[in-house]
């Protein structure tokens, strides 16, 4: 069984595992690669089949949306859908530009196109993607989606965000759930993760295996820079992969309710499943890795 927290104090119980499905947002829309339909429905299909409860997506996710209604409305009841509000995609021949759209009527259209698309009544998480405190607020967007969750449309109000405009964002009390980057190699959210949690919010990490770590089909210097930097290799158990060693590390953080790690890949869905039933890195590991991660960032601050 996959270990479960509940989505801040009032939340429902999801899987501390989470799926994210920007991946599967199909062709002619940005990235460096496409999931066709059959990957699309084999790995959706198998999150489930893992045990996973909670995916996230967004309106701006490409075909994402879609094929979560198309192959996973007939198991609505096996999860919580978490979707975003706020952005428009406008399709170009080759590719997808995304904008920011903080109106009323385009965050209602948001929900409509949501839950045409996802097959389904009812959006267990609607956060918006992005935004400022203030902007939000001002255009009425932050009562519109708590009359939403009145009206039942909605189950939980939530906003996936990044400093600098996370603090003020979790400081105002309007949400019930935040969504923020997070992993060893980009630990830089840490604090605001407990400072959610303390205040009986939901917390959500994206990016919580660094999007596979320094041996990863798709390598980000940045994220490796930080590894090498750190020496993790040192501090690596024999055996263990580094994807491993990043979600698991990420699962240590107690104040992580869950993390939506994605992948087209079935193998690593496999073993991010294996990983996460194996749970968080021993506590002096992981507060080896902190501490080493911690001196490389303090280098850049000096
Ligand atoms: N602003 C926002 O709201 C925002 C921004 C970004 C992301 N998100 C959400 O967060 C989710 C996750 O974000 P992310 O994709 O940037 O971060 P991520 O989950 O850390 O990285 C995903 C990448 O990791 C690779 N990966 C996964 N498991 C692996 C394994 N065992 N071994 C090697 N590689 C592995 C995947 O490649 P393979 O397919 O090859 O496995 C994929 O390229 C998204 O799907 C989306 O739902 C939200």
């Amino acid at each position: 069984m996959l270990e479960q927290h509940r989505l801040g104090t009032d939340g429902p119980a999801v899987t501390r595992l989470g799926f994210g499905s920007m991946g599967l947002r199909g062709p002619r829309t940005w990235g460096v690669r496409t999931v066709d339909e059959a990957r699309a429905e084999s790995v959706l299909n198998s999150v489930l089949d893992a045990g996973i409860n909670f995916i996230d997506t967004a309106t701006v996710y490409g075909i994402a949306e879609e094929r979560i209604g198309r192959y996973l409305s007939s198991r609505r009841s096996e999860f919580r859908i978490a979707t975003k509000c706020g952005r428009t995609a406008v399709q170009h021949a080759d590719h997808l530009e995304i904008q920011p759209a903080w109106s009323r009527d385009s965050i209602l259209q948001n929900i409509e196109s949501s839950l045409l698309r996802l097959q389904t009544d009812f959006i267990d998480l609607l956060q918006f993607h992005g935004g400022d405190y203030q902007q939000l607020r001002q255009a009425g967007l932050i009562d519109l989606l708590h009359d939403k969750k009145s009206e039942g449309v909605i189950g939980q109000v939530g906003v996936s965000t990044q400093l600098p405009a996370a603090r003020e964002l979790i400081e105002s009390g309007a949400f019930d759930v935040v969504q923020l980057p997070f992993s060893c190699l980009a630990p830089e959210h840490s604090q605001l993760l407990g400072l959610a949690s303390a205040r009986g919010m939901g917390t959500i990490v994206r990016g919580g295996i660094a999007q596979g770590g320094p041996q990863a089909e798709i390598q980000r210097e940045k994220l490796n820079a930080v590894w090498s930097r750190a020496k993790l290799d040192e501090v690596l158990p024999a055996g263990m992969r580094p994807a491993e060693f990043i979600l698991r590390y990420t699962l240590s953080q107690k104040h992580v309710n869950t993390t939506i790690v994605g992948t087209a890949n079935l193998a690593h869905l496999s073993e991010n499943v294996a990983a996460a039933k194996r749970g968080g890195l021993p506590s002096e590991l992981e507060r080896e890795i902190t501490h080493r991660v911690a001196e490389v960032l303090q280098e850049d601050r000096d």
